[in-house]
């Protein structure tokens, strides 16, 4: 006769689930009962018992037993996000070690979700919470100043930039040279680094792909002044409209040519000396990026740029190279990079290039790319199909291995459906999830997770209170 079903989760070893898998008598494992619970008739989640064997077996097993009840999670080992809603056992993630087991085949992160469903809160709790585990995070993107009281309960730091405010920063500053780079190494990467920055604010400024000439004279630009001590972005507009003849020689060109072929590239590039990003990136850094900190964001919310995002796109890429010298010191430890509203600097193939750049060295420089949209649609909206823009937004998504979806909207729920390749039984979930709950999709495994808050982190996350 069938008795009430009890099971005793043990410790996951995959040596001797699987030797006690093979051992056990067939009549041991319910498979015959539990299927007949699982069709439905005694509603596994309707709080009815479950009219099978008592057994004992490891997680390993339970989960193919019964799948959705017994689910073995994603491990121990990571921080602690919430219950998962099937098995009612606990929610752990860390990219970094998931990485390694290899569940998933690059740390990147893509976060979805209508206005308000709780993407924002999600990724503070990930974040706060694996602080304690030694990872660290930045913020390169955030347009609302809503994590810079995070920030500040974490013991990080905000830069706040906007006109009229103190902070100021060059981003082409070196930064320091990791102890495990040789000199002349860290020079040609300080240079390609500057160079990536300035070629991608002027496209983004002019609005088009650099022609040969510019790149040409860009790079001239670029070399006289790296004899600078420091560098900034005024020296380069003046080296783009004054060019030294001596580097022209060198080059085969003549000043007056270089002038001409540099002159729209020095009229973008002068918008940050004397357009509407005076005051913000034009000199010497009023403060220095501390890689010890535990968590740093740069607040946006003062640009008052309004609907306007090319200036947020412009101080993305300003702040993110200023970012990428301590990013890439290999003694940095793990580290999150957030960019939240990320659909608002999505628009531009410049910035989409570095972006996916970054994305691509997720993985040599330990870092874990948090990008958060609305919808994934979002990443179609760059640009027409075919286009450059969409190309390199799509491509973000496919080098996301783990992909969070809050809910969406029911005209979203095909497109994501066919993106994600998700289950019909799971766009039936993210069509009705509830704040805070979301669908954790991983290149083999889906979990829907609840997020569990302290109250303490209720009010720290809190972006309601001016409703
Ligand atoms: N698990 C939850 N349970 C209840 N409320 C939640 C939960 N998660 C978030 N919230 C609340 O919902 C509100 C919106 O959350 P959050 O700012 O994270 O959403 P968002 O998706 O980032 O919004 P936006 O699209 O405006 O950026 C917050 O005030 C937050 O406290
Ligand atoms: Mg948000």
């Amino acid at each position: 006769m069938a008795t009430r079903h009890t099971a005793y989760y043990e410790a996951d070893d995959a040596d001797k689930a699987t030797r006690q898998a093979n051992r056990r008598p067939r009549n041991d494992v319910p498979r015959k009962t539990a299927a007949e619970a699982l069709d439905g008739e005694s509603g596994v989640r309707g709080g009815r018992r479950l009219l099978v064997d008592t057994h004992r077996a490891t997680t390993r097993v339970l989960r193919v037993a019964y799948p959705f009840l017994a689910e073995g999670g994603l491990g121990a080992d990571g921080t602690y996000i919430g219950s998962d809603v099937f098995s009612g056992g606990s929610f752990v993630y860390d990219p970094w070690v998931l990485y390694q087991s290899r569940a998933i085949t690059n740390p990147n992160v893509l976060l979805a979700g209508v206005i308000g469903s709780g993407k924002s809160s999600t990724s503070k709790a990930l974040i706060t919470r694996s602080i304690a585990l030694g990872h660290k995070a930045y913020v390169p993107c955030d347009p609302k100043g809503e994590w810079t009281a995070v920030a500040e309960a974490m013991g990080g730091a905000t830069i706040k930039l906007g006109p009229g405010l103190p902070a100021r920063l060059n981003p082409l500053d070196a930064g320091r040279r990791p102890s495990t780079v040789a000199s002349d190494e860290w020079q040609r990467i300080v240079w390609s680094r500057r160079r990536a920055l300035l070629g991608t604010l002027a496209e983004s400024t002019l609005g088009r792909p650099l022609a040969a000439v510019e790149h040409t004279a860009l790079d001239l630009a670029l070399e006289t002044v790296s004899y600078h001590a420091a560098p900034t972005i005024p020296d380069v507009v003046v080296a783009l409209f004054t060019p030294d003849r001596a580097f022209a020689e060198r080059a085969g060109l003549r000043t007056t040519n270089l002038v001409d072929d540099g002159r729209e590239v020095a009229h973008a590039i002068r918008r940050l000396v004397h357009g509407d990003l005076a005051g913000m990136f034009d000199g010497p850094s009023t403060t220095e990026f501390d890689p010890t900190l535990p968590m740093v964001t740069l607040d946006s919310s003062w640009l008052g740029s309004g609907g306007n995002d090319e200036v947020l796109r412009l101080t993305l890429a300003c702040a993110s190279s200023w970012l990428e010298a301590a990013v890439a010191d290999p003694a940095g430890g793990n580290r999150y990079i957030v960019y939240d509203e990320g659909w608002r600097v999505m628009r531009d193939p410049a910035l989409l290039r570095r972006m996916q750049e970054q994305w691509k060295l997720s993985r040599a420089w330990g870092v874990s790319n948090i990008l958060i949209v609305h919808r994934l649609s979002d990443l179609a909206a760059v640009g027409d199909l075919g286009s450059e823009a969409r190309a390199l937004a799509e491509g973000l998504l496919a080098d996301c291995s783990t992909r969070i979806m809050l809910r969406q909207e029911p005209d979203q729920l095909a497109r994501t459906a066919s993106l994600l390749g998700l289950t019909d039984v799971e766009i039936a979930t993210i069509a009705k999830l509830p704040k805070g709950r979301a669908l954790w999709r991983l290149p083999n495994r889906s979990f829907v997770v609840q997020l569990v808050r302290h109250t303490r982190e209720v009010e720290l996350f809190d972006t309601d209170a001016r409703m």
